[in-house]
């Protein structure tokens, strides 16, 4: 009571309090005053019953507007705001492998407590770029095609574009197992809760050996979604910084976006394409530009899967997507009805850098897998109906040929890891 009354004077005397309050309760948002926060800010909201954690999201002239970790609802006009000067941070060390955690960094595997020395702020910038390391080395992922005809380096971005079920989280599945990476670290941003542990279980196959999984939900609140990829990539950054190579997985930079989406708006920005405010175009090079290699360190290998929907490879995400990604792995819905697994569009993905780390003799048969592959898609229907005669056209004659080896080089199983040298020969081989 005696506190309550000294505060109250201290009040009076407008001083500067060391707590704001809740003025205003809205759907999604929160307004404060009595604080001087700058965006970005954490801040904590309290009541005698519970308390939660929020962001400072827009300034106006007396006032500022809090977005909350959870959700507004428990939240009321006079509760107490408090400034969090350190940031938003996730705690970081090696007792996070193996384990499953929320954006904020606490477990939510029942595999009981998380004791960690070290936190790393959520948001961090890129490497900057004189600091960024040239891609130089192969990163295998144990899948053939995209060993042999979509390389990768170590510290590249890539982007899996597939429309609804076609077989993003299964790739992205095989890609972890087979990765030749150390640490793995997967974001799950936005899935329906029942698809974290059949990803586990059916596509990780149970084992999360060296694997960190940061989820973040479809029922967990927009900025929990947001954040889940941040704090994901500075978990990833915490690993890179000692100088491992990481490989970074999220799924999906669609569902991310839309959590952007719902808060921008919720603050009233204008919606644009599809939508989406202007926020959202800003956001995405912000956390996919944090992936890479960095001079004297790790590297980050990045694959982010992005949802086209209807398989519209125009829609604002995926443009904007591709446009900072160095590499784009297309799936097709077609390929799946042939049983084409994993059903890659070889034809329309491609790998910005591989030209630069695999050897010549690597580059001429990918080159001439496509151009083989491209003349029988050409020619599909002629060949079908029988009006092609062999001996006509030499090139094609040889495409003819080697069909059936180059649609077995694409399949796959899922639960199968190869080799980096063996798929690359085999390449060689099949194109002589
Ligand atoms: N490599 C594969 N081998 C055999 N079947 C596959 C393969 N990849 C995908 N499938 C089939 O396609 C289905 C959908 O795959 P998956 O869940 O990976 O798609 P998705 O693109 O992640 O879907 P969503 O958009 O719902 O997240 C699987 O349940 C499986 O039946
Ligand atoms: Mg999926």
């Amino acid at each position: 009571m005696a506190l309550e009354n000294i505060r109250e004077k201290l009040n009076r005397l407008n001083l500067s309090p060391s707590f704001g309050v809740i003025i205003k309760v809205e759907q999604g948002f929160l307004l404060a005053n009595g604080l001087s926060p700058s965006i970005g800010d954490i801040v904590k909201i309290v009541n005698e019953y519970s308390s939660t954690i929020g962001m400072v999201t827009a300034l106006e002239e007396n006032s500022f507007k809090v977005t909350p970790f959870s959700f507004v609802e428990g939240t009321r006009v006079g509760d107490k705001v408090y400034l969090n000067t350190k940031g938003l941070q996730i705690p970081v060390g090696n007792e996070l492998l193996g384990r499953v955690i929320n954006p904020l960094g606490e477990p939510i595997d029942g595999k009981g407590e998380l004791r960690v020395e070290g936190s790393m702020p959520i948001i961090r910038p890129p490497i900057a770029a004189m600091k960024r390391g040239m891609i130089d080395e192969v990163f295998s992922v144990g899948v053939k095609s995209i060993d042999g005809l979509l390389t990768c380096g170590k510290g590249q971005k890539l982007g899996i574009f597939a429309g609804s079920g076609v077989g993003k989280s299964t790739l992205m599945g095989m890609i972890v197992r087979g990765a030749s990476a150390k640490i793995k670290v997967i974001a799950l941003i936005g899935e329906r809760g029942r698809e974290v542990p059949e990803f586990v279980e059916k596509n990780l196959g149970g084992d999360l050996t060296n694997t960190i999984l940061v989820v973040a939900t479809s029922d967990d609140s927009p900025l929990m979604r947001k954040y889940g990829a941040f704090a994901a990539m500075s978990v990833a950054e915490y690993f890179k910084n000692k100088g491992e190579d990481v490989l970074f997985m999220m799924d999906s930079v669609t569902r991310f976006a839309m959590a952007q989406r719902e808060i921008g708006l919720s603050l009233g920005e204008p919606p644009t394409s599809k939508g989406y405010p202007p926020s959202v175009l800003t956001l995405l090079p912000q956390l996919m530009e944090r992936a890479g290699k960095e001079n004297n360190q790790g590297s980050i290998t990045a694959y982010f899967t992005v949802l086209v929907e209807g398989d519209d490879m125009s829609d604002p995400i995926a443009d904007q997507s591709r446009s900072i990604l160095d590499g784009h792995i297309i799936l097709d819905r077609g390929l799946t009805d042939f049983g084409i697994y994993p059903p890659i569009n070889i034809l329309n993905s491609a790998s910005r850098l591989m030209n630069d780390i695999v050897t010549q003799e690597h580059i001429q048969a990918a080159r001439k897998f496509r151009r083989l592959y491209s003349l029988l898609k050409e020619n599909e229907v002629l060949i079908r109906i029988g009006a092609y005669q062999m001996g006509s056209d030499k090139e094609l004659d040889e495409a003819i040929s080697k069909k059936e080896g180059m649609e077995n080089y694409l399949k796959q199983d899922y639960n199968e890891a190869l080799g980096y040298e063996a798929s690359i020969n085999e390449l060689i081989a099949l194109m002589q």
